[in-house]
């Protein structure tokens, strides 16, 4: 059994430090995509306060002939959420867009925000670059508190998706 223990640091990138090396130890020696996903979204959700969903989207064909892709969604924590979002829409499907991370304050005030679970108010998305630099998917947080996440947060969600994507070896 894998033992989780609280984040002792004081600041936020001491607690990302300590959840990375909790996360590392989580995935490490496995590759299988779903159950390390599984994984880091439970981690995360039983480990950071604040937080009301996250989880993982990832790219699929959307089947209609061309060569367009869309997100389809994959194992989370929280409520049940959107199955499909299309490249460019939403937070999720503009961070797949543009393959930046997005930190969004306030949901309320983005345009085409796609609203899952109506006590989101803020949220971060970080995409998912493989290796060699197709994407994989992004990951998806958000917490019912507005502005709950900034720039430590970002570093700090970008490093924990490198390390499950290191994991995962795609
Ligand atoms: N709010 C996201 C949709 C996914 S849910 O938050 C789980 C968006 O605007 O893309």
């Amino acid at each position: 059994m894998f033992e989780t223990s609280a984040l002792t640091a004081a600041d936020k990138a001491g607690q990302y430090a300590e959840l990375a090396a909790q996360l590392h130890g989580l995935l490490h020696g496995e590759t299988d995509l779903v159950a390390n996903a599984a994984n880091f979204a439970a981690l995360v959700y039983h480990a950071l306060p604040e937080l009301n969903w996250c989880g993982l989207y990832f790219v699929r064909d959307a089947g209609n002939g061309d060569d367009d892709d869309e997100l389809v969604l994959g194992p989370f924590q929280g409520r049940p959420a959107c199955v499909r979002i299309a490249f460019g829409r939403g937070v999720c499907g503009t961070a797949a867009a543009t393959r930046t991370t997005q930190l969004v304050p306030d949901v309320h005030a983005y345009p085409g925000h796609i609203a899952c679970d109506s006590a989101s108010r803020s949220e971060i998305v970080v995409p998912l670059v493989r290796g060699d630099g197709t994407l994989l998917g992004v990951w998806d947080v958000d917490s019912p508190r507005a502005a709950r996440f900034d720039e430590d947060d970002r570093a700090g969600m970008q490093a924990l998706c490198a390390i499950f994507l290191q994991a995962c070896a795609v």
